[in-house]
């Protein structure tokens, strides 16, 4: 079964083949690669990497999507959760350049919360987790925003020379967004 979420403002749904020439144009993106490890070589990399996203729905350790507005892709959002069950799980997200700042990070992160809080799928998921670089304000702003409690500074660790935040959504948390 596909799933595809929608808002008055935003699709998300997962990755497809034809996505592969917008993932390679986004790709392209300095603040992409200084705070992911997202990297994308070329449309060939960029069909190989959208084959392997289906590869995460299967097993349900990867459920992955991309983030359209307006009809166009404009990021990307996953939950990653070991095993594909158990009641922890990470969520992590990146949007396009031109797209920052409209809020859809926080929306793509509040509509995947609660599809997962409320659908057979996230079935056990108690406390989704966020973790970012300290060094990233605007990723702790979409954890604000979103419910998502800071709860632990996280040690630097390679390949991160800085500290990380650990943030946490509980079923209960009320969002901002
Ligand atoms: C982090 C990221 C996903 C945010 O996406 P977005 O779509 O702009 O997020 P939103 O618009 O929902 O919220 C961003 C918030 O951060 C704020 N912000 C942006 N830059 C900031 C900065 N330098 N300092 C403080 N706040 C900042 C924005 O003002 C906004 O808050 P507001 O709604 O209160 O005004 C995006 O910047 C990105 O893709 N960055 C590169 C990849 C990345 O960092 N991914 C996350 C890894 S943990």
């Amino acid at each position: 079964m596909t799933v595809v979420l929608n808002s008055a403002d935003l699709t998300l749904r997962p990755w497809e083949v034809c996505d592969a020439t917008a993932l390679v144009a986004l790709a392209d993106d300095e603040e992409l690669r200084r705070w992911t490890s997202h990297r994308v070589a070329d449309q060939e990399d960029a069909v190989r990497r959208i084959t392997a996203q289906g590869v995460g729905w299967v097993t349900r350790e990867r459920l992955s999507f991309a983030v359209l507005a307006h009809g166009q892709v404009a990021g990307h959002i996953v939950l990653k959760r070991q095993g594909g069950a158990g009641t922890v799980a990470e969520i992590g997200y990146w949007t396009s350049a031109p797209a920052r700042g409209l809020g859809l990070a926080s929306q793509a992160v509040e509509m995947l919360t609660s599809w997962a809080f409320d659908t057979a799928e996230g079935e056990g998921l108690a406390r989704p987790e966020l973790i970012h670089n300290v060094g990233n304000p605007a990723s702790c702003r979409v954890a604000d925003k979103t419910g998502y409690a800071l709860e632990a500074v996280l040690p630097p660790r390679p390949p991160h020379p800085l500290e990380g935040h650990l943030h946490v959504r509980e079923r209960a948390a009320i969002p901002s967004v």
